[in-house]
Parts: C-alpha cells; structure tokens; sequence
C-alpha cells in the first residue's frame, strides 16, 4: 500500500505575502503538514502489525492517531489548494448561485464562516462543506484534525485557525487573519471541489 506523501505546493512559499508570511508558510507545510504525514503513515503501520500479531489492545489510541493525523494530512492538502496568490474576486457561476441560494448572500456566507472561524474555542478549522446526503452546502466548525465532522461531507474550503496557522504573524488577533484570507481564497478551486462533490453526491444512497 502507497504509504501518505507531503504535496508540494503550487506556489513559493511567500506568494501569499503580505496575507501570511512565508516563514508561517514554510513552516505550516514543511514541518506541521509534514509532522501529520507521518503520523498517518506511523498509525497505519501499528494498526497493520497491530492485526498481523493479533495483539488489538491498543487499537483506541492507534484509531485516535490515524483519525488525527489523517485528518490534518487531509485538511492542509485542501487548504494549500484553496489559496492562491493574488487571487480577488468573488464565486462566480454556479458556486455563487449555490451560496446565494443556501446562506442569504455571499456577504451572510461569509460572516456565517468568518463566525464559525472567530468561534473555535482551542484548535480547529472552518468549513465549507457539500452535504452529500442532503445535497446541499454546510457549514461546520472542525474540532482540531477531525472532530465535529458529519460522515459525508466533501469540504469545499477550509480556514486552519490553529495558532501555528497565524500566530507569528497576526498574534492573538485572529481576526485580522481571517480577514486577510478573503484576499488569498482561489474560487475557482473552490467552484471545482462543488463540481465534483456534486457529481459524487449519490454515493451514500441509492439515488
Ligand atoms: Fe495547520
């Protein structure tokens, strides 16, 4: 089985200057991404020697890790991907009707998500998510790697609000970097992800 590799990034690291410094980036991709990488990969590993000797007693931890881990290996490949340098603008097409529709206006979806992002309390995320069930957008504030998370859902775009993602740059005002992430968000990549989560969406039922 191919083991998790780190992706390399579509841009320097300090393309998203002045938004997020590149010593933030440089350090969020190639040491943190990097750190969850690894710790997938290490889950992965136990829990196959864990099942090959039969000896499952520690299977909680191990599941713990791999959800953990995965879920942060996961996460920061979206992230580096919904983010681009210069990007400005807005959704347009049918991403823009889809978040019209569902939150008000792009200005209710964005206060919704900037709120949800301000909100967590600890380490976390928030999400733009496709309800594959209920084929609708969503959105959901993500607890660390992998909590508060329905089963189900495809993220769309994701804000990492852990202090590593802008406490060198922005200190204790998180504020300030969400709003600065309205600058860097690539809506065409989040426009793709509704693309294909749509064309996806029957997987969980029978249509
Ligand atoms: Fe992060």
């Amino acid at each position: 089985m191919p083991l998790y590799t780190l992706p390399d990034l579509a841009y320097d690291y300090s393309a998203l200057e002045p938004a997020i410094s590149g010593r933030i980036m440089e350090l969020h991709h190639s040491k943190h991404h990097q750190a969850y990488v690894t710790g997938a990969n290490t889950a992965l590993e136990q829990l196959a020697e864990a099942r090959a000797t039969g000896n499952l007693g520690n299977v909680n931890k191990l599941e713990k890790d791999l959800a953990f881990n995965l879920g942060g290996h996961v996460n920061h490949s979206i992230f580096w991907t919904n983010l681009a340098p210069g990007a400005d603008g807005g959704p347009e097409g049918d991403l823009a009707t889809t978040i019209d529709e569902e939150f008000g206006s792009l200005e209710a979806f964005k206060a919704h998500f900037t709120a949800v992002a301000l909100g967590v309390q600890g380490s976390g995320w928030s999400v733009l998510a496709w309800d594959a069930l209920g084929s609708r957008p969503i959105i959901v504030q993500l607890y660390d790697q992998q909590g508060n998370l329905p089963a189900g859902v495809v993220p769309l775009l994701m804000l990492d609000v852990w202090e590593h993602a802008y406490y060198l740059d922005y200190q204790n005002v998180r504020a300030d970097y969400v709003a600065a992430f309205w600058t860097i968000v690539d809506w065409s990549d989040v426009a793709a992800r509704l693309v294909r989560a749509r064309a996806a969406g029957t997987l969980l039922l029978p249509a």
